[in-house]
């Protein structure tokens, strides 16, 4: 792919359109130029700042008429380098589209711009007594279009869902300039191909989400949170499908190894917790709802299962403060192993009963290959994060014989009956492994769709597919 590098002319018009304040040529754009996937860099000609969707129309008709790449990014919070301009060109930064612009109390749902913090719109239905529950770890920084692009989960996809199962309606500019609406505000819609759910999880590639209608359900005022320990990781893995096939669904089932919280303590001294020597994992589990009679007897049903599979002392945290370090701690996991040594993250997903499969494998695949990992996510969703380390790996070995390793834990899951990413999406750092995923047919109908939305391949180039 050879793209127009974007030239004086190209600026002036850039200029003319959104105002010099707007179109970013110098060293701020160093700030765009990574997201939070590994220690990855790619610098964009310019950075673009639209702030209204018929801006981002004009842009996009103009790039498709000159053929210059066109990279859109939300946060720059993602895990597999969607929002790397990795072909150049134009950076289109959603960060001015941050406004709510309505909540609808009588249908229970939210309109909003794509440059919204996730939290910040969870706290403002909070405050009417309604749950957005989609609740990615980086919540505190990432835009809901970021969430779209990347089909987002977190904790409590395990009981709610992901972020497709919460969007409505959707507002995209097409790589031509047109701009238009992808479904209905409705909760059931039978009409037509479904364009809204082909949008989410698209990373970017098929068009430019400008607006969003969400659905919104009743907040559940109440949660208890359980820390249980393990002496050993499998035995932990082996409760996850046992505590489901009891009746139960927690809002948060939650693994972690023991160097997950180990290294997260250390990295956040904020954090007061005593982790015995005997412990080797932990399930951090929520439960929710209304009434907390009923929630402590099904903390109560919970506890009778993992002591099947040999649980340590459980610990029950009730208070606000309490509660609140214990997610500090998990949502910290990621940071945590960054700031300790280079790494790559895999985002496996497996059908839960096979979770002890798949760690089991990684760990034998690590051993065959020389590398260690770190493993915890959302084993409720059988959706395990292996972080393999770099630690004292020589170049040659990181950049030729791990891609071997990574391709054999990518077969075990395809093997177990799962997939490449359960929630980070493809993205740049994922796509030379699509062909374990998908045979050519499948492929094939994957890029026809990307060719319909975008004949001349502008958007976000690079990505999901090998050029
Ligand atoms: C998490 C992010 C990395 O689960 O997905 O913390
Ligand atoms: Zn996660």
């Amino acid at each position: 792919m050879n793209f127009k590098i974007p030239d004086k002319k190209d600026l002036a018009y850039f200029t003319s359109l959104l105002g010099e304040v707007n179109v970013i040529i110098d060293d701020r754009k160093e700030n765009f130029a990574h997201d939070e996937t590994e220690d990855l860099v790619f610098m964009p000609e310019v950075v673009l700042i639209p702030e209204n969707s018929k801006q981002v129309s004009d842009i996009l008709k103009y790039c498709n008429g000159q053929y210059i790449a066109v990279t859109p990014r939300g946060a720059g919070t993602g895990l597999s380098g969607g929002a790397l301009p990795v072909h150049g060109g134009v950076l289109l930064s959603m960060h001015k589209f941050n406004k709510i612009i309505s909540i609808d109390e009588n249908n229970l749902q939210i309109t909003v711009e794509p440059g919204v913090i996730t939290q910040v719109l969870q706290e403002a239905v909070i405050e009417k007594g309604l749950y957005y529950p989609p609740d990615p770890s980086s919540r505190g920084s990432c835009f809901i279009g970021g969430n779209l692009a990347e089909c987002a989960g977190g904790p409590r996809a395990v009981k709610y869902g992901v972020t497709k199962d919460y969007v409505l309606n959707c507002e995209i500019v097409l790589a031509n300039g047109e701009i238009i609406w992808t479904g209905a505000n409705v909760l059931k819609n039978s009409t037509g191909y479904n364009l809204t759910q082909l949008i989410i999880g698209s990373e970017g590639t098929l068009g430019v989400i400008t607006q969003i209608v969400l659905k919104l359900i009743p907040y559940p005022p109440q949660t208890i949170v359980m820390l249980v320990p393990f002496a050993d990781a499998e035995n932990a893995c082996k409760a996850v499908a046992a505590i489901f096939k009891a009746g139960i669904i927690p809002s948060a089932l939650e693994f972690m190894e023991r160097d997950a919280i180990d290294w997260t303590l250390q990295f956040r001294n904020d954090i007061v917790l005593t982790i015995t020597d005997e412990e080797k994992a932990h399930l951090l589990i929520e439960v929710d709802g209304t009434d907390m009679d009923v929630l402590r007897q099904t903390c109560e049903k919970i506890a009778v299962v993992t002591e099947q599979f040999n649980c340590l002392n459980i610990y029950y945290a009730e208070s606000a403060d309490e509660k609140a370090a214990l997610w500090k701690l998990r949502r910290s996991v990621a940071e945590a192993v960054k700031s300790n040594s280079v790494y790559k993250e895999e985002d496996t997903v497996v059908p839960r009963y096979y979770l002890p499969d798949l760690l089991k494998g990684v760990k034998e695949i690590g051993n065959k290959y020389g590398f260690k990992s770190v493993c915890y996510g959302h084993a409720g969703d059988g959706n395990l994060h292996v972080n393999i380390i770099k630690g004292d790996l020589d170049d040659k070995t990181w950049n030729e014989e791990l891609p071997k390793g990574i391709r054999e834990i990518f077969e075990l899951c395809i093997k177990l009956g799962g997939t490449l990413s359960g929630e980070h999406g493809i993205g740049y750092v994922q796509k030379d492994y699509m062909d374990i995923a998908f045979n050519q047919t499948q492929l094939n109908l994957m890029k026809d769709i990307k060719k319909v939305f975008d004949p001349r391949g502008i958007l976000n180039p690079g990505k999901i597919f090998i050029d």
